[in-house]
């Protein structure tokens, strides 16, 4: 670390790489385009999603050797319920097949389900799935948080909360009670499909991540993709504020 600075956001903003970037450790994605992959084909939006949960699959499989500590996958926002209500079915039932699914294959994989944002107001049998899904891969060492009913900035403020029942309001008492405390600080965050935005993901977290935009659209995202952004992110100089 050297000269790196910043030890005041240990849990949150800088405490995340070595100044030459180096690995990553945490990579986060908003996962956006699954209903323009559809319109550019004359699909339903919902075989977009379809498509998009393929590519998560894909995705989650190709990780072992890149090493990563932790990914997070933003899949529905608390900003999402806006959709019509077909959508919104459509994408809580994919929900559903998928955890029915791909539960055995991530215990198998070592992988570690967590879960960012208020998922607890999902559907009950959601609900149960996921807590099943939570205690059967706790022992797994590489962590997959998915985020689900996530909204940054109602986080932020429950984390706030907490903090303040439990003493001070500082960054540190804020980044300990974030829903992503148990996880690696981030390192970069990816968002698909051209748009420029954070939409309520991952504010806090990131303060000091380095951000990548790219193109594609979800569906067509494959892990050579998520390579060649590490790739990048290596590059990246990090001076948290530094010289
Ligand atoms: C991302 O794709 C999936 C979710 C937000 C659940 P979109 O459905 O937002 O796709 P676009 O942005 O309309 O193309
Ligand atoms: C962000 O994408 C949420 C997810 C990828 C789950 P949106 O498609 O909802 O974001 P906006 O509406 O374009 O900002
Ligand atoms: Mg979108």
């Amino acid at each position: 670390m050297g000269d790196s600075p910043d030890t005041t956001q240990s849990s949150g903003a800088g405490a995340g790489g070595d100044r030459a970037s180096g690995r990553a450790r945490h990579v986060a994605i908003i996962m956006d385009g699954n209903g323009r992959w559809a319109k550019k084909r004359a699909l339903p939006r919902a075989l977009g999603h379809q498509r998009g949960v393929e590519a998560v699959r894909r995705l989650v499989r190709g990780l072992e050797p890149m090493e990563l500590d932790c990914l997070t996958l933003y899949a529905f926002s608390s900003e999402n319920w806006k959709r019509s209500e077909t959508e919104v079915d459509d994408l809580m039932n994919l929900m559903r097949k998928f955890i029915k699914s791909d539960l055995r294959e991530f215990i198998e994989n070592d992988v570690q389900l967590n879960i960012i944002g208020d998922w607890r107001s999902l559907a009950p049998d959601i609900v149960a799935m996921l807590e099943d899904a939570l205690a059967q891969t706790a022992n797994g060492k590489r962590k997959l948080a998915v985020a689900l009913n996530y909204g940054a900035q109602n986080e932020i403020a429950r984390a706030a909360a907490r903090a303040a029942e439990n003493g001070e309001i500082t960054p540190d008492s804020i980044s300990a009670n974030l829903d992503t405390a148990g996880l690696p600080p981030l390192d970069l965050l990816i968002r698909t499909s051209g748009e420029i935005r954070l939409s309520n993901f991952l504010l806090w977290q990131a303060a000091y991540a380095e951000m990548l935009f790219v193109d594609t659209l979800w569906p067509d995202f494959k892990p050579e993709h998520l390579e060649r952004a590490l790739d990048d992110f290596a590059q990246r100089e990090r001076r948290y504020g530094g010289r």
